[in-house]
C-alpha cells in the first residue's frame, strides 16, 4: 500500500493526512475497530472525551505493537469542561482514560462563545503544550472570529481546525482563511456519513474513470486539497478501502467538479447555532 502521506502543522509537528474517526463507534466496538485501523495502516486516531471510548483507544494502542511515538492520538476537551481549571483536571481524566503519558493532538471541541470561555480554555491548551504533555494544540468548530481572538489575545496559535468538510460542505472560504493563517483543516465527516453524497452522479462517474470507489474519490480529493481527513467506519473492509487513496491522482479539473457539485448536504450541528446549546 502507498505511505500515507504527511503535513507540517505550525508547531513543526507532522500530522498524517488521514486518520481514523471514532465518534459512534460504541466502546466495546472501538478495541476491535481501532486495532483493525492500526493494523491496516492507520496511525492517526480521532476520539473526544465526548464519545465515551477513550479506554478503549487506549487499550487499542496498548495492544498494538506499533511504537506510541509512531501514532498520533487526537482528543478534545468537551463543553462542561471549558475553562482554565476545568480544562487542566478534563485533560488528565482523558490522559488517564487513554492510557497515555503524552498527547499528539488536543482540541477544543466547541467553541461556545456565549459561555466566553474558550480563551481561558486555551490558555490551559498553553500551559499543557508548553509542560510537555501534548505536542500540538487546536480548535474544533471554529469560526475565524473565534481563532482571530486566541491570535490576538493568546501566544499560540492553533494548529489545526477540525470542522465539518466534505464535497456536500466545502467549506472554500473557510479553508482559504486557515491557509492564510497557517492553520492545517482537518475534516470530520470527510464523506458526509455516507447520506448521498457517494452516490452523486458525478462522483460515481470520476471514481468509475479510475477504478475506486466513491469514498476513495472524496477521500482523494481532500488529500490532494491539503486537508487531513478523518473517516468512520466499523467495518474492515471500508476501514482498508478507506486508506487506499495514495496510489492514484484526480486531475485539478475532476478536484474542482467534486468541490462544486452544489449539494448543500451538511450532515452535523450548524456550529452556528450549537452555540447557545448548554
Ligand atoms: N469535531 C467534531 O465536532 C466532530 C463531529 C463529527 C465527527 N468528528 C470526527 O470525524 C470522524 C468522521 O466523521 P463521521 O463519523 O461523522 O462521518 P464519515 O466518516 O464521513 O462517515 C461515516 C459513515 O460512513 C460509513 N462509511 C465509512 N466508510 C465507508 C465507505 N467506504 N463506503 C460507504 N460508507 C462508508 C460509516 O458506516 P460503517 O461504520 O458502517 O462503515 C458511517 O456510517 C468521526 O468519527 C470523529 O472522529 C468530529
Amino acid at each position: 500500500m502507498a505511505e500515507v502521506t504527511a503535513l507540517t502543522l505550525n508547531d513543526g509537528v507532522q500530522i498524517p493526512q488521514l486518520g481514523f474517526g471514532v465518534f459512534q463507534i460504541p466502546p466495546d466496538e472501538v478495541v476491535k475497530a481501532t486495532r483493525t485501523a492500526i493494523d491496516t495502516g492507520y496511525r492517526l486516531i480521532d476520539t473526544a472525551s465526548a464519545y465515551d471510548n477513550e479506554e478503549g483507544v487506549g487499550q487499542a494502542v496498548a495492544e498494538c505493537g506499533i511504537p506510541r511515538d509512531e501514532l498520533f492520538i487526537t482528543t478534545k476537551v468537551w463543553n462542561d469542561d471549558q475553562g482554565y481549571d476545568e480544562t487542566l483536571r478534563a485533560f488528565d481524566v482523558s490522559m488517564a482514560k487513554l492510557g497515555l503519558d503524552y498527547l499528539d493532538l488536543y482540541l477544543i471541541h466547541w467553541p461556545r462563545p456565549r459561555l466566553d470561555k474558550y480563551v481561558a480554555t486555551w490558555r490551559a491548551f498553553e500551559k499543557l503544550q508548553a509542560d510537555g504533555r501534548i505536542r500540538s494544540i487546536g480548535v474544533s468548530n471554529f469560526a475565524p472570529e473565534h481563532i482571530d481572538r486566541l491570535a490576538a489575545e493568546c501566544t499560540v496559535v492553533p494548529s489545526v481546525n477540525q470542522v465539518e468538510l466534505h464535497p456536500g460542505h466545502p467549506q472554500h472560504d473557510l479553508h482559504a482563511y486557515h491557509a492564510a493563517k497557517g492553520v492545517v483543516t482537518q475534516a470530520w465527516s470527510p464523506i458526509g456519513r455516507n447520506q448521498g453524497l457517494l452516490e452523486h452522479e458525478k462522483v460515481t462517474a470520476i471514481a468509475g474513470s479510475h477504478g475506486k470507489t466513491p469514498a476513495q474519490v472524496v477521500l482523494r480529493w481532500h488529500i490532494q486539497r491539503g486537508i487531513v481527513a478523518i473517516p468512520k467506519s466499523v467495518r474492515p473492509d471500508r476501514i482498508r478501502a478507506n486508506i487506499e487513496v495514495f496510489d492514484f491522482e484526480l486531475s485539478a479539473s475532476e478536484v474542482d467538479v467534486i468541490g462544486h457539485i452544489g449539494t448543500a448536504q451538511k450532515v452535523g450541528p450548524d456550529p452556528a447555532l450549537f452555540f447557545d446549546l448548554s
